[in-house]
């Protein structure tokens, strides 16, 4: 027999448990602002995973470009997989591949209207600029409009994520969720934990991260966190090499390729993930740490970014892209 105060304390731990469940939602709806190649790769994912997701940007024409290219991207997977059919029936394999496509892009709807397309959002991930303020407007506007329980997370690759959630009163319910480019292939996302992020909110996140099939790493609210801490400034001392005349930027490339085994040299990473976001990285970093080597800015760096060379996609940065080649072309 149960004690009167044995009793309330299971009355009390049940209803406080009932309370945690009711209060924790399952996280079925995710909200992508952004439909760039970031953006678009973390609705990609999301879809694939069965989440029903909204994909936002400042128009429906730029929504419409991100559903676009995950179709094209989801179609090339889909040949891939049904390959070994496609070898007895091309048009069971066809077939399998339409209702592959479609039940994948189907789960994403375009859109450019930031209240409805958050109203049901249990998660929101913030894929947009690299700014501070024009994310915060964002995040201030979510927390306006998003459900009480919504997670909002950022998937920003340098600024802080407490800075972000500072514009929102959730605090609690803010993280970042780092994911790395090409989405659909990097398999890591970091689950960034701010000091006001509380514990229901990491492990929804850490789970999140699970189950679009990542390997997720949790670290604190530091520059960089852990990947690009290390990865910018590895680019940036390649690029001082280059400027120092050291070596060429095929070998520096080559030798980190074939003498590290990385995928692709620091050079040809930098005109991969964008020139002008490696450019913005550093110089937030040495504004808020002038004292840090490390984060010095290069003026060939800058140099390139004020011609616009941002690498792959305006055609030219380290190296120059001929649009139908999609390999570098060595200077
Ligand atoms: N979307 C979807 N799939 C893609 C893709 C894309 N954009 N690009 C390539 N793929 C797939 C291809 O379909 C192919 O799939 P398969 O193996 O099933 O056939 C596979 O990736 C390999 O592609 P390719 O054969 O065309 O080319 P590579 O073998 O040269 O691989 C790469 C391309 C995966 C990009 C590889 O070069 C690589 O891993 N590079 C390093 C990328 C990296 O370091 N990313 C992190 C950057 S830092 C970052 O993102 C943080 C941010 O905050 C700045």
């Amino acid at each position: 027999m149960l004690s009167a105060v044995s009793r309330a304390s299971a009355v009390r731990a049940f209803s406080s448990l009932a309370a945690r469940a009711e209060a924790q939602h399952p996280i079925k709806n995710v909200t992508i602002f952004g439909a760039g190649f970031m953006g678009a790769g973390i609705a990609q994912v999301s879809a694939e995973a069965g989440y029903n997701v909204k994909l936002v940007d400042v128009s429906s024409a730029a929504a419409e470009k991100g559903v676009a290219g995950i179709k094209s991207n989801v179609a090339r997977d889909a040949r891939k997989k049904f390959a070994e059919l496609a070898k007895t029936s091309a048009e069971q394999a066809a077939e399998s591949e339409r209702k592959h496509v479609e039940a994948i892009v189907g789960r994403i709807q375009a859109t450019d209207k930031l209240e409805s397309a958050v109203a049901e959002a249990d998660l929101v991930i913030e894929a947009i600029v690299e700014n501070i303020k024009v994310k915060q407007d964002l995040f201030r506007k979510l927390d306006a409009h998003a459900p009480k329980h919504a997670i909002l997370a950022s998937n920003t690759s340098s600024l802080r994520v407490t800075d972000i959630a500072s514009a929102t009163n959730r605090r609690d319910r803010v993280g970042g969720l780092h994911f790395f480019s090409p989405v659909p292939v990097m398999k890591l996302v970091e689950i960034v934990r701010t000091d006001d992020t509380s514990n229901d909110t990491h492990a929804a996140l850490l789970d999140f991260g699970k189950s679009v099939k990542k390997v997720t790493v949790s670290c604190k609210d530091t520059p960089g966190f852990v990947v690009n801490r290390l990865l910018v400034p590895l680019m940036l001392e390649a690029i001082r090499m280059l400027e120092r005349g050291d070596a060429s930027k095929e070998d520096i490339d080559a030798a980190m390729k074939f003498g590290a085994n990385h995928p692709m040299g620091p050079l040809e990473l930098g005109d991969f993930v964008g020139l002008d976001v490696c450019h913005s990285i550093i110089e937030g970093w040495h504004q808020s740490y002038p004292d840090v080597q490390l984060f010095n800015p290069s003026p060939l760096l800058t140099k390139l970014v004020s011609e616009k060379k941002f690498g792959r996609k305006t055609g030219e940065g380290f190296y120059v892209y001929p649009p139908a080649a999609p390999k570098p072309a060595k200077k």
